[in-house]
């Protein structure tokens, strides 16, 4: 009989990969199995977040939680950001545990397993050429990736030193792994690193210079690819080039995430992001023009140490400017080893809470305004996931979610639907061809 495996994923979408290529490694070298009953598991598995506060604390009492639920032999290893920022530290909150694992650690999962009270989490070690057995979640939509690490120094930002410096990926063993996921039936390929425009910075050995718009051109070359998405571009590395090629290729998803962070140029300089107010605008809006069917996204975060009131005023103007489809906004949270931890200034918690609110209502209140006017519009959907009461649901090109009524024969299709009714996060819809 099988072992089996039990993970839970915290986080972005490079912990979505990260879990992948771990279940791979699991499964083909120790013969595991998941399951999504943790009672049953003999191996439990926690894949953290550490990128504010709240995830890390929730991790211990989520443990104790796992420790009580589990069979009496089975495992608990802690993996992730959190891993590598705690290291040593889980297994002395919480002894039962039986490894850690870095971010930048994932190739030894197999290792460790077998190695009690293993704490492996060397951010210097290179993983960009670890050859990954195969698993993906999805049949559909393959995320990879194309580069390991950070080399920004975001005040703000404890991922440097979670997932070490950047290394990009050769681009061969990217378009490799473009091709096995056409032909395991994936039109959909979603590239990942915590910084992707700035791919080619830097390679393990030697290697041509590839820029990322060179890497989409050859991406979106591979027969059988029909969508290419990403996560995530930075503003400052947002050039003509790479815009231009953006709105120009049909194969790249008109869907651009561009992590504003605060509308402040003030603001932005403490945070060390490396643009202005009116640089963001300026790129936004050269976007929109030679893009008009784009949808932007975007990271704010309110009350970063030292935001006066007409700070904030100016992340609002940007919002009103911008009109960003989507919105991810959270309160500023004092990462540990990061340059902000140490800032004076702090902005009180209510006042937090209040530009928080006002942010998200203005922010809502833009999106019903823009959403009405799309009652009607057809988009081309590409069908990936199977919803309650007999819905299915997929992303237009500009990454509106749309579910219509349909079976499983719409999975991994791509059909024009007309819009039949509005809501928040998802559109219904019904399929005109
Ligand atoms: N506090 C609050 N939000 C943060 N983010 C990153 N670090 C912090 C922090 N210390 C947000 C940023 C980033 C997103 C992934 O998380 O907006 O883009
Ligand atoms: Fe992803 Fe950053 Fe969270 Fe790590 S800390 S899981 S890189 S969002």
């Amino acid at each position: 009989m099988s072992k089996k495996l039990f993970i839970e994923t915290l986080g972005c979408a490079m912990n979505t990969r990260d879990t992948e290529h771990m279940i791979a490694e699991l499964s083909e070298k120790e013969g595991y199995e998941v399951t999504g009953d943790l009672t049953d598991a003999d191996l439990i598995l926690i894949n953290t977040c550490s990128v504010r506060e709240k995830p890390v604390s929730k991790l211990f009492s989520e443990l104790g939680i796992f420790n009580k639920k589990k069979k009496p032999d089975a495992k608990i290893g802690v993996c992730g950001c959190t891993a590598s920022h705690l290291g040593e530290e889980i297994i002395k909150r919480a002894p039962y545990v039986s490894f850690v694992l870095g971010a930048r650690n994932v190739s030894k999962i197999s290792e460790v397993l077998h190695k009690d009270k293993a704490v492996e989490i060397d951010i210097n070690y290179d993983e960009s050429e670890f050859a990954f057995k195969d698993f993906r979640s999805s049949k559909y939509k393959a995320y990879i990736n194309i580069s390991i690490g950070c080399d920004k120094s975001c005040t703000f930002c404890i991922v440097p030193k979670t997932r070490g410096d950047e290394i990009s990926i050769p681009d061969s063993l990217i378009l490799n792994e473009v091709r096995k996921s056409v032909d395991a039936g994936a039109k959909e390929i979603f590239l990942l690193g915590q910084n992707v425009n700035n791919y080619g910075r830097r390679f393990s050995g030697e290697h041509e210079k590839v820029n990322f718009t060179e890497l989409l051109r050859r991406i979106s070359k591979v027969g059988g690819v029909e969508r290419i998405r990403f996560t995530s571009p930075h503003p400052f590395h947002m050039d003509d080039e790479f815009i231009e090629e953006f709105a120009a290729n049909p194969k790249i998803c008109k869907s651009m995430h561009m992590p504003l962070q605060s509308g402040s140029t003030k603001v932005l300089k403490e945070m060390k992001r490396g643009y202005s107010k009116e640089w963001f605008l300026n790129r936004a809006k050269k976007l929109r023009s030679v893009c008009p069917e784009v949808s932007i996204s975007t990271d704010i975060i309110v009350a970063f140490p030292g935001e006066s009131d007409e700070d904030f005023e100016d992340t609002l103007d940007v919002l009103k400017e911008v009109k960003f489809e989507q919105l991810f906004s959270f309160k500023y949270s004092p990462r540990p080893q990061t340059e902000a931890e140490h800032f004076s200034d702090i902005v009180d918690e209510e006042t937090a809470s209040e530009r928080l609110t006002r942010l998200q209502s203005l922010h809502t209140q833009m999106l019903d305004e823009g959403n009405a006017k799309l009652l009607g519009n057809v988009y081309r959907v590409y069908f990936e996931d199977l919803f309650q009461d007999n819905f299915v649901a997929g992303r237009s090109d500009n990454n509106i979610m749309v579910k219509v009524k349909g079976s499983d024969e719409l999975l991994g299709e791509f059909r024009d639907v007309k819009i039949t009714s509005i809501g928040r996060t998802v559109l219904t819809g019904e399929v005109v061809v």
